[in-house]
């Protein structure tokens, strides 16, 4: 699939197999993410990797959007980190860039995935940090449930020439 299928094409999947992630799927995500642009090039993220099911379940016991992680074999929290980037806003563009890598990743590689918010939900921020046992200098911004998808989702066109504006409003 070229690039810009790719982008076309992907659809948040909320539904998945059984069928586990290898660890070199996992690598290809990871290193899709990691490759993503940051501001003045901090790269100051962080990712967990998260494969156990019963954090997995625990995590949709208190994200009210999270219910697919009970069948989910895998989910990336994608973090910031305080130490590479002091500006918050900063650290959740910077995740941002690298979480839609990896959902870009992962349809590339006929995986689902979809994003889940935590940042700037403090509840959601304070449940996962508890989960993980983050340091205090991380926070976690969003994480990215990924498995073998089992729903068809085909192309939605959301190209809108109303929203484009030429050199001025
Ligand atoms: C910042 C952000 C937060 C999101 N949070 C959730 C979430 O908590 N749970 C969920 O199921 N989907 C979540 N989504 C996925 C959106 O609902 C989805 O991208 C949107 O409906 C468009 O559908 P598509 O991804 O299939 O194109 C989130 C997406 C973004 C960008």
């Amino acid at each position: 699939m070229d690039t810009f299928d790719t982008i076309l094409t992907r659809r948040s999947i909320r539904q998945f197999t059984s069928n586990t992630i290898d660890e070199e799927m996992q690598k290809k995500l990871l290193q899709a993410a990691m490759q993503a642009p940051s501001a003045r090039n901090t790269q100051a993220w962080q990712f967990v990797v998260i494969d156990d099911r019963q954090i997995l379940r625990e995590i949709s016991n208190f994200h009210p959007y999270a219910d697919m992680l009970k069948q989910a074999p895998l989910a990336i929290a994608v973090c910031g980190d305080f130490q590479l980037e002091e500006n918050v806003d900063y650290l959740a563009l910077n995740c941002a860039t690298a979480t839609q890598n990896i959902l870009l990743a992962a349809h590339s590689f006929g995986l689902g995935a979809v994003w889940l918010a935590i940042f700037p939900r403090k509840q959601r921020i304070k449940d996962l940090r508890n989960l993980l046992d983050l340091p205090d200098d991380i926070i976690p911004i969003s994480l990215v449930a990924v498995g073998h998808p089992k729903e068809p989702k085909g192309l939605a066109d959301r190209f809108n020439p109303e929203k484009i504006h030429h050199n001025s409003w």
